[in-house]
């Protein structure tokens, strides 16, 4: 921490990996980057360190933690292995996606602390996709229980400021890794009985289907309801802006005041100037680039003291369906 200690993200030198390192081993917490949103990590063997990302999210205890590994190899010490042959069959047909925005729901080693699994029988796992984060990975040689790290229900982040914003004075050491690639969090899957999607994310449903050689509808829950079950972070409201959240083609009419647009491809004069303020999150209507700035656009919108934000829809198909999923959860109101 600097001299005012007040909390700056550090730039991923040696020596910043180390002082993480220390701070991990010490039981503390680090910000770190990842390919998808800036993760809350903690030794996952460490049931104190745990506990303290619970609290410095305000996040319930029943909600299970995904835990980072480096390598296939060190899932060992986090995995109960071997796995059933179907669910090992299962496994080897996506595991060449990692590192990668992927996390799998696996039996758990007996070892782990409760405290990363909510007391379920399983644990979720992902080998991140990001050079400082598998530096860190190797340097530490722990296995990191990471959420995403922003308060509980708030809009995820996607840059180190973003997590100095929100959690500055509750982390140790923030490492800044650049602004995130993908932008929208790790697609989960569960294996047993049979392979489903319990949160759509970097990785499409359609990728996943193909290598089971299944048809994507087989992925989804019959009802929406039985996601927030089965994976217990999947409330309704989350990722959530101060500013009422409305879809474009929802609305007959623009809501009173100063409304702010979130636009997936360039709006024509007419329909701009509409706008307090427009922000285009794809130029040619790409939606990889959504993906990849729209919780950053939904904080720097929220800051304005608009009276409502409206946005974009897209079709559920590819990185849609997890924008729509975010979106979505964003506009709820409990
Ligand atoms: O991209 C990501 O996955 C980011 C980065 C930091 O890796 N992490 C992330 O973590 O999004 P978090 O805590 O925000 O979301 C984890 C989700 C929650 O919805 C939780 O319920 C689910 O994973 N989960 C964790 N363990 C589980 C388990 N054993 N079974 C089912 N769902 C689980
Ligand atoms: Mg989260």
């Amino acid at each position: 921490m600097s001299a005012a200690g007040e909390l700056r993200a550090l730039s991923p030198t040696d020596h910043a990996i180390e002082t993480a390192c220390q701070a991990l081993a010490a039981g503390e917490l680090v910000g770190v980057p990842t390919e998808t949103v800036y993760g809350l990590a903690a030794n996952a063997l460490d049931a104190a360190a745990v506990q303290k990302i619970f609290a410095a999210k305000g996040r319930p205890s029943n909600n299970p933690l995904i835990v980072h590994v480096a390598d296939l190899q060190a899932l060992r010490s986090v995995v109960r292995w071997p796995l059933e042959p179907e669910t090992q069959r299962r496994f080897d047909a996506i595991k060449d996606l990692w590192p990668g925005p992927l996390t799998i729901v696996l039996p758990r080693c007996e070892t782990l602390p409760d405290e990363v699994t909510a007391g379920l029988a399983t644990v979720a796992v992902r080998i991140p996709d990001h050079p400082v984060m598998q530096r860190l990975l190797r340097r530490s040689g722990l296995p990191l229980a990471a959420p995403s790290a922003n308060r509980s229900k708030y809009i995820s982040p996607t840059t180190a400021q973003h997590v100095v914003d929100g959690l500055g004075d509750r982390v140790r050491v923030v490492l800044d890794g650049g602004p995130c690639e993908i932008g929208v969090e790790s697609t989960i899957v569960a294996l047993e009985p049979q392979p489903r999607l319990l949160r759509p994310g970097g990785i499409s449903a359609e990728t996943l289907a193909s290598r089971w050689g299944v048809a994507v509808e087989s992925l989804l829950p019959a009802e929406a309801a039985a996601m927030v079950l089965e994976a217990p972070g999947m409330m309704l409201q989350h990722y959530s802006p101060q500013t009422p959240l409305l879809f474009a083609d929802a609305i007959d009419q623009l809501p009173a005041g100063r409304v702010g647009r979130i636009a997936f491809a360039p709006l024509d004069a007419s329909e701009q100037s509409r706008f307090e303020v427009v922000r285009v999150l794809s130029e040619d209507g790409d939606l990889q680039p959504v993906a990849q700035h729209l919780f950053a656009v939904m904080r720097e919108l929220d800051g304005l003291q608009l009276d409502a934000i409206v946005a974009d829809t897209c079709p559920t198909t590819g990185v849609g369906r997890a924008i729509m999923d975010r979106l979505k959860r964003a506009a709820a109101r409990e």
